[in-house]
């Protein structure tokens, strides 16, 4: 089927479309009910069917007699360990894990945090909180205590799954001091943490409340797969938006396993009993989807990767990790392709590696530039593809469909909409504006399956916060443009949420951080482009009148407070003290100005400003640094 008649079919037959795809799985009850629209538009799939995502990503599989076939594979560099789950063996052990946490209480509709490193048990958390039908909170393991609080407090966890530690190369990260420190700064306490103790570090349990994960697992008995709704949550996922405060994005348990089982076939082309790697984190949505979900709804094997591109040992990790599993696709982040092309330019560390399984190579957290998507084509022949998606729709939004009808590749565009997805340029008055013209990328109404349709707790946000600039579309918060030929191009955030190493964060956080600084009397976080990782953060600063901070001590101070209340992530190190921030009139910061401004950019200084001799001073300070030419 050419890819323009699979696209139009879901543009004007979406129930009969998505009806289809659903069949693909085993529900517990078929859906009567494809979509419900309410009166703003917003869609619900699936809502009556019953179902359980981890039955159809496991228990279907060892029913349909893959039960010896490999399901999880776990590859830690940092370890020195490899080992294989079958699909009855993953099954078998989630539905103990489920029983575990059943005889903690916990029940349907549940929330179970999840705050653990990259091991097979982060997978089978996830996994185990599915089979009981409660929603599961993935907290990503390099966050800081405040941002696991917050999310503590948001979803208000009756237990939370952790391990005593996590090894970044070759430093070990103890997870449990940073967990307590979490539930100590969180209003709302837990019952209960189950602690996976690593031999690294072996962390000290709180009576009453911590339980050695092992030896309660070891008491367990397993439990079945509890039927729930195909509208009722899987999971929530906080991820960073304008503001301080995360949002968490909450995903339903019928569309996300209906698109992400068409995703493996019309997006990846991977059948039942490939392997697919995507590395990344089960703490990001790349790691939800497509570390976890996907590959076992299509019945292959994942792997689990606990290691970096680079160092662990070196920068033939990829291709060592591909050749050695027989990976047929392969998914990452543009940044971790940097980091292997400046080590290893002339790919001699791919060399001793059998790449033939390798089919395609997919990459997605950020806008694959054109130099690199060049390299990694030239290096490995393979066809390379980019995609754009975000946490809030928890699959491509525009892609290359690879399993439908590849299409010619053309660089820096993540090609065209994925079926599904009605996407559209629009200006800020919502009209669509001509090919090859920037505008705010939206996506029309009703979203497919998949995509969120509500924040937890918060029953206006979703609406707020997507739907209400452009009456009628999905906001992506992306700018970008459709050329003559209909394919997109991605080119970046129109609002305050930046980029660093594919990990989406909020200049608005970073900036709230910096400001509590005793020393500092306003400041301004903007995006810094990096060659490695595609931005870093940077903040400008104003000092309080009669402070005598050095510029040196202060970025110290600022670089220390931002690790420890987000989280070293966040990769914050330049700090540059002005004596003034341009402002309007109106005392707004012009804050796109001082990005262009950094980052050698063209910019016209708007006539709102208050002073425009500002931006000379402000230059000169740059300049003196040598930030700026
Ligand atoms: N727990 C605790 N700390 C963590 C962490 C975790 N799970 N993950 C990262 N960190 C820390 C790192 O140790 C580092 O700390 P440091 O500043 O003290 O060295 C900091 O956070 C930044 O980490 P990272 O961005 O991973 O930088 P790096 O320099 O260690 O590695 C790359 C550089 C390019 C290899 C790495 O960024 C990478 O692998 N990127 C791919 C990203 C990716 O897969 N994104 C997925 C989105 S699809
Ligand atoms: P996240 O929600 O963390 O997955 O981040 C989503 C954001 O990452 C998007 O809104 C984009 O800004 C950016 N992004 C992800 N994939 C791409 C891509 N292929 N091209 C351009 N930007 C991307």
């Amino acid at each position: 089927m050419s890819y323009r008649t699979e696209y139009n079919q879901s543009m004007n037959d979406p129930e009969g479309f998505w009806r289809k795809q659903a069949e693909d799985l085993e529900w517990f009850k078929f859906p009567q009910k494809i979509l419900s629209l309410d009166e703003d538009g917003i869609g619900y799939w699936f809502a009556d069917g019953e179902m359980n995502t981890a039955y159809m990503a496991l228990d279907h599989h060892v029913k349909a007699g893959r039960g010896n076939q490999t399901a999880l594979i776990f590859d830690s560099p940092v370890t020195n360990t490899k080992t294989r789950y079958t699909f009855s063996e993953l099954t078998d052990t989630v539905a103990k894990t489920a029983g575990m946490l059943a005889g903690l209480g916990v029940v349907k509709g549940d929330r179970v945090i999840i705050y653990m490193p990259m091991i097979p048990e982060a997978v089978i958390s996830m996994l185990a909180v599915a089979r009981l039908g409660a929603i599961h909170s993935v907290v990503f393991g390099g966050f800081a205590p405040p941002e696991l609080a917050l999310r503590i407090d948001d979803a208000t966890p009756k237990v939370i799954l952790s391990a005593s530690c996590g090894i970044e190369i070759k430093r070990v990260i103890e997870y449990k001091p940073l967990l307590d420190k979490a539930i100590d700064l969180a209003k709302h306490k837990p019952q209960s943490c189950i602690i996976y103790q690593r031999p690294q570090s072996v962390a000290t349990l709180i009576e009453g409340r911590d339980y050695d994960w092992t030896a309660l697992l070891s008491k367990a008995k397993p439990v079945g797969c509890t039927p729930v709704k195909g509208s009722d949550p899987l999971y929530i996922l906080y991820t960073s938006g304008t503001t301080g405060k995360p949002k968490g994005v909450v995903r339903e348990n019928g569309g996300h396993a209906v698109a992400l089982k068409y995703s493996m076939n019309a997006i990846y082309n991977v059948k039942p009993g490939d392997v697919f790697w995507a590395s990344s984190d089960v703490g990001w949505v790349v790691g939800h989807s497509y570390i976890v979900y996907a590959p076992l709804l299509q019945g292959c094997a994942t792997v689990v990767y606990e290691g970096k591109p680079i160092m662990t040992p070196d920068a033939g990790a990829l291709w060592r990790v591909c050749a050695e599993y027989g990976v047929k696709v392969l998914f990452t982040a543009p940044t971790a392709f940097r980091a292997v092309k400046k080590e290893d330019p002339q790919a001699l560390l791919m060399k001793p590696y059998d790449l033939s399984k390798l089919q395609a190579i997919f990459s997605a957290g950020e806008r694959l530039d054109p130099p690199t998507e060049a390299w990694l084509s030239e290096i490995s022949g393979k066809p390379v593809v980019d995609h754009w998606w975000q946490t809030e729709t928890g699959w491509a939004i525009t892609a290359n469909l690879q399993g439908v009808e590849p299409m010619p590749i053309k660089s820096g565009s993540s090609t065209m909409p994925v079926p599904g997805f009605n996407v559209q340029i629009l200006d800020e008055n919502g009209v669509q504006v001509p090919h090859g013209t920037q505008g705010y990328i939206a996506i029309k109404l009703p979203l497919p399956p998949s995509c969120l349709n509500q924040v937890w707790g918060d029953k206006n946000k979703f609406r707020d916060s997507y739907l209400q600039f452009l009456p009628g579309y999905y906001t992506s918060g992306d700018g970008g443009y459709i050329d003559n030929d209909g394919y997109v191009f991605v080119m970046g955030r129109v609002d305050d949420v930046i980029n660093v190493a594919g990990h989406r964060m909020s200049t608005g956080e970073i900036e709230e951080v910096v400001a509590t600084h005793p020393e500092v009397a306003e400041c301004a976080v903007i995006a810094r482009d990096d060659e490695l990782k595609g931005q870093v953060p940077m903040g400008l600063v104003v000092l309080k009148s009669g402070a005598t901070i050095s510029e040196e001590e202060l970025q110290k101070q600022l670089i220390a407070r931002v690790r420890t209340s987000i989280g070293a992530i966040t990769c914050y190190k330049d700090t540059v003290v002005l004596a003034r921030l341009p402002k309007t009139r109106s005392g707004k910061t012009l804050r796109k100005t001082l990005y262009k401004i950094v980052n050698g950019q063209e910019y016209t200084v708007p006539s709102t400003i208050d002073d425009p001799a500002v931006i000379a001073e402000i230059i000169a300070t740059l300049r003196s640094k040598k930030l700026v030419a």
